[in-house]
């Protein structure tokens, strides 16, 4: 096992009707300013519960976060932040609103041009604005963690940061607040917690069991979930399941002392920048194609996937590397996401302008190795045509 830090504030306040705790976690005197995406927390009724908790409070909204949130944007909650001299915030959304809330929070009190938290991965951040969140789509894990990923559209550039003056102070996690998600959004979140695993799970082993058969769980509740999640949606049970499941996939716990991967979710950005693709959607279409060029690098742990989570036993250990691979394919397929360029109507002339943008944003040396170079990417992106 590799050394590592562990640190990770959030109070998560996890159940039915948890909204109306917020009027003890919020100081009493602050000055708030609550984010929402489109219309669905005005229609699902949650902002409304969040105001009603918020009755001691002076309360600005903001409204209209996009889906993949952009920089644009949230730099005009950034002028209402500067301008009200808010001193706390609520986000009220899925990871898009919470993400679009973490860039707000350093933004704010940011000496330089904010645009400069994206192009530094937040290294200079320095006080931050505190906030909560009240989330209605697992996903992300953005609820228990200190990232954010961001759109600049004129730039056509989504970017990460990360630090840890932006985990959020506290979330609520109530389960029946998705119960109004459409399917596709369902679908969405449990491949964006699937591959979130696999980015810190699927690289090559390091003698991390707790990491290893945690992540292993997570994944075998993940299919396990899957049908169910999709099929009954108002079971209260799998609901709370996946919530949990999607906030442990990304809080850090699995990713504390094992290498990492995250090309996938690199590459995949470029393709949410330039083709406007679902998140979740370009992990399915990448990291198949990844451990099919990475098979030998990532042999060792292909094999413990397939054993200990499909219960693929027979063949050599490149056989059996293969057919988790498969599985993991017909895994996405099963949430009706598909996993190829093609599927998008992209084709092999796309392909240099992908490697073109990872190779502006200085996406060169990806993977756990810090082997995947543009070739390789591209060599990723032709196997996923
Ligand atoms: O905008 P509204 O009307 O609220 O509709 C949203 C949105 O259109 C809708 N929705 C959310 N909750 C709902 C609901 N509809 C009905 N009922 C509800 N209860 O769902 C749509 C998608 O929401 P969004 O927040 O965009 O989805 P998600 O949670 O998947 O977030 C995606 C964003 O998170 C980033 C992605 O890159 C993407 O920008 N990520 C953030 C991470 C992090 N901070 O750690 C890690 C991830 O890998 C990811 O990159
Ligand atoms: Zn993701």
């Amino acid at each position: 096992m590799q050394h590592f830090d562990y640190y990770n504030p959030t109070h998560i306040c996890f159940g039915e009707n948890r909204i109306k705790s917020i009027e003890h976690l919020v100081p009493s005197n602050s000055n708030v300013l609550v984010l929402f995406g489109g219309n669905s927390a005005k229609n699902t009724g949650t902002l409304d519960e969040v105001i009603s908790a918020l009755s001691k409070n002076k309360v600005t909204l903001f409204g209209g976060v996009e889906a993949n949130p952009t920089y644009e944007k949230m730099m005009e909650a950034v002028e209402i932040v500067r301008e009200n001299n808010i001193d706390f915030m609520i986000a009220v959304g899925g990871g898009s609103v919470i993400d679009g809330t973490k860039f707000v929070s350093a933004a704010a009190l940011y000496p330089n041009d904010p645009w400069e938290i994206l192009t530094t991965g937040g290294k200079h951040i320095g006080k931050t604005v505190p906030f909560g969140t009240v989330l209605t789509l697992p996903a992300t894990g953005s609820e228990m963690n200190s990232g954010s990923v961001i759109t600049h559209t004129a730039k056509q550039s989504k970017l990460s940061f990360m630090h840890r003056a932006v985990f959020p102070q506290f979330s609520i996690l109530d389960p029946t607040k998705t119960y109004t998600l459409p399917k596709k959004q369902l679908s969405n979140g449990i491949a964006d917690a699937f591959v979130h695993i696999m980015e810190q799970y699927l690289t090559h082993p390091t003698n991390a069991m707790v990491q290893d058969r945690y992540a292993e769980s997570l994944l075998l509740s993940l299919i396990e979930l899957a049908p169910k999640v999709l099929s009954e949606s108002n079971d209260y049970q799998s609901r709370a399941n996946f919530m949990w499941v999607a906030t442990q996939a990304l809080n850090g716990l699995i990713g504390a002392g094992v290498p990492q991967d995250w090309a996938t979710h690199v590459i995949g950005h470029e393709l949410t920048a330039l083709y406007d693709i679902d998140h979740a959607r370009t992990l399915a279409i990448v990291l198949p194609a990844l451990l099919s060029v990475k098979k030998h690098h990532k042999q060792d742990k292909l094999v413990q996937y397939a054993k200990r989570v499909w219960n693929i036993t027979e063949g050599s250990d490149d056989e059996i590397a293969q057919q988790a691979i498969k599985q993991t394919i017909k895994f996405f397929h099963s949430l009706d996401i598909p996993t190829q360029l093609s599927d998008y109507q992209l084709e092999r002339k796309d392909i240099n302008t992908i490697v073109n943008q990872l190779e502006k944003h200085g996406m060169t040396s990806l993977g756990e190795h810090g082997d995947i170079d543009l070739q390789t990417s591209q060599k990723i992106l032709e196997q996923a045509l």
